[in-house]
């Protein structure tokens, strides 16, 4: 912990630091699993679902600033290289032989309503320990994932 004038008692920073590196780590591995859908997604839909993965992916990557300067405005040290987020990681690995749209569609959904629930839970894990500012933050960003979980599942819901 590096010193700060902020005023939330060092114990709290600690506590939320770490809440907040947990989902920093999930946050990165949320994006590269998005981009890698942006990327590989094949199929009649593939202009429609590259672009709107591609658009989730912008997202994410504001929310990791986001979670990321959280953590060092705190006094933390932000984990968010690549052999940090591997260990952290709470999320399950893409799987990485689909290819077909809504293939993509639905793993994704899987991944971003994981994270979307463990940033939900954050809310209330950062008011209870007295850190009003880090649970807005996580309203935020959970807000944007169900908005983001609707824009994905909209495309599961059609009658086929
Ligand atoms: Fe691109």
């Amino acid at each position: 912990m590096f010193d700060t004038r902020n005023d939330l008692p060092a114990n709290t920073r600690t506590k939320v630091i770490e809440l907040l590196n947990a989902r920093l780590a999930d946050a990165i591995d949320l994006g590269t699993q998005t981009k890698h859908a942006h990327w590989n997604v094949k199929g009649p839909h593939f202009i429609a679902l590259h672009e709107l993965f591609d658009k989730v992916a912008e997202d994410i990557e504001d929310q990791i600033d986001t979670i990321a300067e959280r953590v060092t405005a705190l006094g933390g040290r932000a984990h968010g290289t690549l052999a940090s987020v591997a260990r952290a990681t709470s999320l399950k690995p893409y799987p990485e032989d689909i290819s077909e749209g809504l293939a993509h569609v639905d793993a994704l959904s899987a991944a971003l309503a994981d994270f979307g629930a463990k940033v939900r839970a954050g809310i209330d894990a950062a008011g209870k320990l007295g850190d009003a500012d880090t649970a807005d933050l996580f309203t935020g960003i959970s807000r944007e994932t169900d908005k983001n979980l609707w824009f994905l599942e909209a495309h599961l819901h059609a009658k086929r």
